[in-house]
């Protein structure tokens, strides 16, 4: 095991562990806004910089990349680091002027406006990536995609049309941290990505809980009987 400390606290952690999932393992927390626990880092959003200090050198380093190393001391809550995580977010926040979730996390860090032009025409994506690869990895179906480059790169279907490759299973809107990709559903209906998909009720407790397409697709994929798929979760035996 390797020892380090965050925040003065003794911490023993595992060779090729990040500052942020020891400091999680030891009850010390650490804003995050692009990391995702199942699906890993991306290093975008750098709102989880701490200051790790390696012989005399000192230095801001982002935790959910940054590996332990033997007598690694970690900061998290320096005059410097405060000033930086505010800072960050104000850009974040003047990035995607239209995310509630960056505006409450300005908000409770003590930042009340930004002072930087907002950025037009994006309103609420940090270009993560975590939703393309949640769609890629974890579902295995690559529906979205990031395009373009610049300042109007953005995450989207292929030419930004209907595409007949999503499954409607929503990954990409929960998964998102700024609430950036819109889902609604009504009257067993669900719309994504300019999209409906019926939404198949379970026969025992009556709820909608799935598209009847991602229903079907997994069937197809896992050769798991569909009529096995058609009951939700809580009321398979
Ligand atoms: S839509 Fe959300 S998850 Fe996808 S890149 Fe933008 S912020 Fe990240
Ligand atoms: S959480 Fe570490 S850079 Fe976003």
């Amino acid at each position: 095991m390797i020892n380090i400390t965050i925040d003065g606290m003794a911490c023993k952690a595992a060779p090729g562990a990040t500052v942020l999932q020891v400091a999680r393992d030891n009850g010390i927390e650490i804003s995050t806004l692009c990391y995702h626990e199942s699906l890993g880092p991306e290093g975008r959003c750098r709102l989880c910089l701490v200051e790790v200090k390696k012989g005399t050198r000192v230095r801001l380093v982002a935790s959910c990349l940054y590996p332990v190393e033997e007598g690694l001391e970690v900061q998290t809550q320096t005059e410097k680091v405060q000033q930086v995580r505010k800072m960050v977010l104000e850009l974040l926040w003047a990035r995607c002027p239209d995310s509630e979730i960056i505006a409450e996390m300005a908000r409770k860090m003590g930042v009340e406006k930004f002072r930087f032009k907002a950025d037009e025409g994006n309103w609420k994506c940090i270009l993560c990536g975590q939703c393309v690869k949640a769609c890629e990895e974890a579902v295995g179906v690559s529906a979205i995609g990031l395009s373009m480059r610049g300042s109007i790169k953005k995450v989207g279907t292929p030419y930004a049309e209907p595409t007949g490759v999503c499954i409607g299973c929503g990954a990409c809107h929960y998964i998102c941290p700024t609430g950036a990709i819109p889902m609604t559903e009504k009257d067993g209906v669900r719309s994504i990505w300019g999209r409906d998909f019926k939404m198949a009720a379970c026969p025992v407790c009556g709820n909608y809980f799935a598209p009847e397409y991602q229903l079907e697709w997994m069937a197809k994929t896992t050769g798991v009987s569909l009529d096995y798929l058609k009951t939700c979760q809580n009321c398979r035996k």
